[in-house]
């Protein structure tokens, strides 16, 4: 019911369980592209397992925590964001994200970020922001960096996939380094 514009023809909305069919669909195009990268949980077939994504999103949402967000273009789903994270009490949230393939390269992640982090900063009044990736992750670094993060430190060997342990990245970044439209394409 309620989109943000990101640029013309891309527009952010609330990812909710009566889309399950559209993530399992969009799931389709991005499965291989994204499973290196994104928790083995989000990584879906199908429309029941699209479902309990959503679901999953929608009762922490509901207790004020973890909410995601998709990111349509030209009408098509074609990837997103998330607080993975999110705590009032401690004022502090992790922002994920990812994309198709084909929507890689046009600045969507980086802008739909810039709308969740004023939103945590701005109007919930957070204090911190983490973004966690593989080390060897360079467009997601990439977009933590664009967004202003400092990267705090790197977790050794965190990230098992496929039988090797990768190290993990921590970016964040704090509310008084955060200024409005900082990281806006
Ligand atoms: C990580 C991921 C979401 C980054 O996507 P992305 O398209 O590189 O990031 P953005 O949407 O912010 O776009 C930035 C790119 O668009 C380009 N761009 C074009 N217009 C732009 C604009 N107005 N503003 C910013 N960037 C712009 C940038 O130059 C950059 O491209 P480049 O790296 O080729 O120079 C994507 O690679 C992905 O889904 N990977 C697999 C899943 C994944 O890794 N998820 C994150 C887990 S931590």
């Amino acid at each position: 019911m309620f989109e943000v514009p990101l640029r013309d023809n891309a527009h952010l909305i609330p990812l909710e369980v009566w889309h399950a069919q559209e993530f399992a669909e969009h799931m389709d195009r991005a499965r291989e592209h994204i499973r290196p990268w994104v928790g083995p949980a989000f990584v879906t077939t199908g429309v029941d397992e699209a479902r309990g994504t959503l679901s999953r999103y929608a009762e922490r949402q509901a207790a004020d925590g973890a909410r995601i967000f998709g990111i349509r273009l030209d009408g098509t789903l074609v990837g997103g964001v998330m607080f993975t994270d999110f705590s009032a009490a401690f004022g502090n949230c992790e922002v994920g994200c990812w994309l198709e393939p084909s929507a890689e390269g046009h600045g969507l992640i980086t802008r739909a970020s810039t709308v969740l982090l004023d939103w945590a900063f701005t109007t919930r009044g957070l204090h911190r922001a983490e973004w966690h990736c593989r080390a060897d992750n360079d467009r997601s670094s990439a977009v933590a960096k664009r967004l202003g993060m400092t990267l705090e430190g790197v977790r050794r060997e965190a990230w098992p996939f496929r039988g090797v342990r990768y190290d993990k990245q921590v970016w964040a970044i704090l509310a008084p380094e955060w200024k409005v439209g900082s990281g806006k394409p």
